[in-house]
Order: C-alpha cells, then sequence, then structure tokens
C-alpha cells in the first residue's frame, strides 16, 4: 500500500470508531473531525500533486476506479452540511430537525465513504 493508502485507511478507522462512538459526544465530536479533516487534506494534496480531479475527468482509468473516485467525491461533497449541521448541534443553535438531518446526511456520508473506501484498493499496483 501506498502512504496515501494508509492515510485513507487512518481517516476511514476514525470515523467508522467515531461512528461507533456515537454516543460519547466529545469521542465522537473529535474522531469524526479528525477522519473528515484528514480526507479533506488528503484530497487538496492529491490534486496539487497529482492533479487528481483532471484525470478522474480523462476518464482514462478502469471502471472500479472511477466507482472510487464517484463515492468518494460524494462523499467529501456530503461533509460540509454535516460538519455544518454538527457544529449546530454543538452550539445548539438548530432546529427540533437538526439532530434527524445530521442523522441522516452524516450516515450516508459514511456509507458512501465505505464504498469509496473498499474501491480504493482497485488503485493498489505492485510496482
Ligand atoms: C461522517 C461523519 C459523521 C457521522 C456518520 C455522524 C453520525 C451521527 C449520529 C448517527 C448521531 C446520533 C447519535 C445518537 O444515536 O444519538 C450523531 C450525533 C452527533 N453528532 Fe455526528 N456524525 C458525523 C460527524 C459529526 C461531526 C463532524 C460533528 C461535529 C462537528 C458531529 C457532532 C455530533 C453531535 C454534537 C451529536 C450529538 C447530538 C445529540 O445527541 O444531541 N458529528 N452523529
Amino acid at each position: 500500500m501506498t502512504i496515501n493508502m494508509w492515510i485513507a485507511s487512518f481517516a476511514w478507522l476514525c470515523l467508522v470508531i467515531g461512528y461507533l462512538k456515537r454516543k460519547e459526544r466529545s469521542v465522537h465530536i473529535r474522531l469524526m473531525l479528525i477522519g473528515i479533516c484528514t480526507d479533506i487534506a488528503l484530497v487538496l494534496y492529491l490534486q496539487v500533486t497529482r492533479s487528481a480531479v483532471q484525470t478522474a475527468l480523462k476518464f482514462s482509468l478502469t471502471a472500479f476506479q472511477q466507482i472510487h473516485i464517484g463515492f468518494s467525491t460524494l462523499a467529501l461533497l456530503l461533509y460540509f452540511p454535516v460538519l455544518f449541521l454538527g457544529i449546530q448541534l454543538i452550539k445548539g443553535t438548530g432546529s427540533a430537525h437538526t439532530k434527524a438531518r445530521h442523522m441522516v446526511i452524516a450516515q450516508t456520508a459514511l456509507i458512501l465513504r465505505t464504498l469509496g473506501f473498499l474501491f480504493m484498493f482497485s488503485m493498489w499496483k505492485n510496482s
């Protein structure tokens, strides 16, 4: 595995453990923030060093690799409403629906991120 795959695995593990610890507010918040920030930083790094988005748009990758990029991109986009609603929950400034919205969007993001994580291994090269 490349160092980037290890970093992506670490971020995914933080998200999964943070989800399992969702009833322990402070542990949940910390692990989710570490996982999300690591994911965003990794994507920015890959974009700067390898023009990841341009490579994806060239459609020169295999179907599995495209699927990996598709799921991961959708998860990444959902992180922003998840963060926004999570911060509202912390501040207590949301409405009666904030928690339900947070749960639905965040769980969707986690499922997409998990699928993206599994398809990431199609990027694994032996050389
Ligand atoms: C993909 C990431 C995330 C997932 C899958 C997720 C999922 C969840 C779920 C399912 C709950 C409900 C727990 C219950 O059963 O009571 C919850 C609660 C909560 N989440 Fe997240 N979350 C994520 C990210 C975040 C982030 C980034 C923050 C903060 C910025 C956050 C803040 C909170 C807070 C404060 C609660 C407690 C709400 C309450 O009990 O009133 N979450 N989360």
